[in-house]
């Protein structure tokens, strides 16, 4: 049986048809913000594959559907796209060559790389005041953008594990490795990237970094099918 999930009660505080400010001020704000990070990919080596606004469009599109799958309403799943999207825009605190490597990663390239998580933190915090920053919406914007490399297991960027992650942070990280891996990079050789064969290395390679109960829904929303067994 298909487990149920109900709206948490801060997003349904959030919704951004119900918030005025957040519609005025937030939205056009992210809007600049994703059409800033296109112009910093246009900055990358030509020919890179994995373009970061629209991975993030992806990534906040995903989550939508996600909050539509799970029967939540338009309205909740808009205010997810919008509180998703500028999840990466700390990468535009880094040099642009940091990302575009022939060879892998060294450990201290990887360091400046996951840096974009705290680096969008002091973006969103040093943008907007106090009282803005308690809404509801930002709030969850806030959560998403810390949380978006965390894994149930506990071997995320910041080590955090199954308790510390509710469940909206749960579904975009889904969101989040989904479409990373769904891109094909020169790193990743020769690799299926269908949906099926994504979604079936974060239930077996990846084993216990996922909710698999959320993630099994997200195969069914994706492929149509439940796991293989
Ligand atoms: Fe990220
Ligand atoms: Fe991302």
């Amino acid at each position: 049986m298909t487990p149920r999930y109900t709206i948490p009660d801060l997003l349904e505080q959030a919704d951004i048809t119900k918030n005025a400010d957040i519609r005025e001020t937030v939205l056009p704000y992210i809007r600049s913000q994703i059409e800033a990070l296109e112009v910093y990919d246009a900055q990358r080596p030509q020919g890179h594959p994995y373009e970061f606004h629209l991975h993030s469009e992806r990534m906040a599109g995903n989550l939508r559907d996600f909050a539509l799958f799970l029967g939540w309403s338009e309205s909740i799943a808009d205010t997810l796209y919008w509180a998703s999207l500028p999840h990466d825009i700390g990468k535009m605190a880094l040099p642009p060559e940091i990302w575009d490597m022939e060879d892998k990663p060294t450990p201290e390239q990887k360091t400046v790389r996951r840096s974009h998580v705290t680096e969008g933190l002091a973006i969103i915090r040093g943008t907007f005041p106090a009282n803005m920053l308690a809404l509801p919406f930002m709030q969850i914007l806030l959560d998403i953008m810390e949380n978006h490399h965390e894994t149930l297991d506990g071997t995320g960027f910041f080590g955090k594990k199954r308790g510390d992650l509710d469940l909206i942070v749960r579904m975009a990280c889904i969101c989040d490795a989904f479409d990373g891996w769904s891109v094909h990079r020169p790193h990743f050789g020769v690799r299926d990237i269908s949906p099926d064969a994504v979604i079936g290395r974060m239930e077996t390679e990846k084993k216990g970094q996922f909710d698999a109960e959320l993630l099994s829904l997200f195969r069914i929303m994706k492929c149509g099918t439940p796991a293989h067994s």
